[in-house]
């Protein structure tokens, strides 16, 4: 019989698959289980308003180095932690008026701020890869702000994808790429901003902007009454969304696209014919939510993708930053 054959021929190492537990999905009224497996030290997966993160508890650094091992992610590349108020982010960096400013307007939500660690943080040294500062935010969405107070202390997490790929904003995309690596994954549904989170740093002379997100940079230049410095590419790398490869999908990415080349698959904004739109009534924040759901389905047909101009304002400048970095030249 041919399984009795194959039980005396083992295959060759090479041709030897082994089979690792896949991660459990959880539903969102299993959050207790999601919170005690964080509390052992275990990766979980789960969705913010941006995209999901890659949970770990932020104060045990061998979970945090399995955080990067599972990403697969070059280790200067510093985590976002997060917490479940301002008072929580108080305990860990040290406080400023204007972040006091901006986390009265814009917590919970899409906003990461970048503070001095206050003395007695608590948060492991692998978190912020040896900087002296944190990247720190609240979450807005329901299932992480459950998640976080039933664990009961900081979650490190970035997004849920192998290093410089497509952030997941949803579970199937975290259990495609790291299926096989995490615990479980909290499963709520697809990510409602669908973009990362704007990152600010506060922790020099004036405000940085450090990565467009899923809050415009205009509500924070309006709250904060200046226009805001942008990192710019010869600045120290502080993060990796200022690798230019980043967010890169496996298939050839051409920006500004009027109209797709033969062989090409055309992802378009406003009304066109196209083979997926990100928003056919040319709608930002529709076509955030809708990028990077977008990118995996057309990357996963395996043809290069033309992409049609996106509006360079509000959250479209977030978009154009990640369509640039999937169509950089890859390291
Ligand atoms: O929306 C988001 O921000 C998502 C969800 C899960 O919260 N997280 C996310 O994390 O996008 P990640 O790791 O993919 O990106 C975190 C960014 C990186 O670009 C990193 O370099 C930057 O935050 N970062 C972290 N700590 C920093 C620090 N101390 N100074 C400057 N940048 C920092
Ligand atoms: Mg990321």
């Amino acid at each position: 019989m041919g399984q009795a054959i194959l039980h005396f021929q083992p295959a060759a190492p090479s041709e030897r698959r082994v089979t690792l537990p896949s991660a459990l999905r959880l539903a969102p009224d299993q959050t207790d289980r999601a919170a005690a497996l964080l509390a052992q030290g275990q990766l979980v997966a789960f969705p913010t308003e941006t995209v999901y993160g890659l949970g770990a508890d932020a104060t045990n650094g061998q979970a945090v180095a399995g955080i990067y091992a599972a990403k697969g992610r070059p280790s200067f590349n510093p985590l976002i932690v997060h917490v479940a108020d301002t008072a929580e982010a108080q305990d860990h960096v040290d406080w400023t008026d204007t972040a006091d400013r901006l986390a009265a307007a814009f917590w919970p939500g899409p906003l990461t701020l970048v503070l001095p660690l206050r003395e007695g943080h608590g948060i492991a040294a692998l978190v912020t890869a040896g900087l002296p500062t944190l990247a720190i935010r609240v979450p807005a969405h329901p299932a992480a702000q459950r998640l976080i107070r039933a664990f009961g202390g900081p979650v490190a997490a970035p997004s849920a994808n192998p290093s410089g790929r497509i952030s997941p904003t949803t579970a199937d995309h975290v259990l495609a790429g790291l299926g096989d690596r995490i615990a479980a994954v909290l499963d709520d549904g697809p990510c409602p901003v669908g973009l990362e989170s704007t990152i600010l740093g506060l922790h020099g002379d004036a405000p940085v902007l450090l990565r467009p997100g899923g809050l415009p940079a205009e509500a924070l230049e309006a709250a904060l009454g200046q226009p805001l410095a942008v990192a710019t590419a010869d600045a120290p790398l502080t993060a990796p969304g200022q690798l230019a490869s980043h967010y890169a999908p496996a298939a050839t990415v051409r920006l500004n696209a009027t109209a797709p080349r033969p062989g090409e698959l055309f992802l378009g904004f406003g009304p066109m014919p196209c083979d997926l739109n990100l928003s056919a009534s040319g709608d930002l924040t529709e076509a955030a939510a809708a990028l990077f759901t977008h990118l995996h389905a057309l990357n996963a047909q395996g043809k290069p993708i033309a992409v049609a101009p996106i509006p360079d304002t509000g959250l479209g400048r977030a978009i154009n930053d990640r369509l640039r970095r999937a169509a950089a030249p890859r390291g």
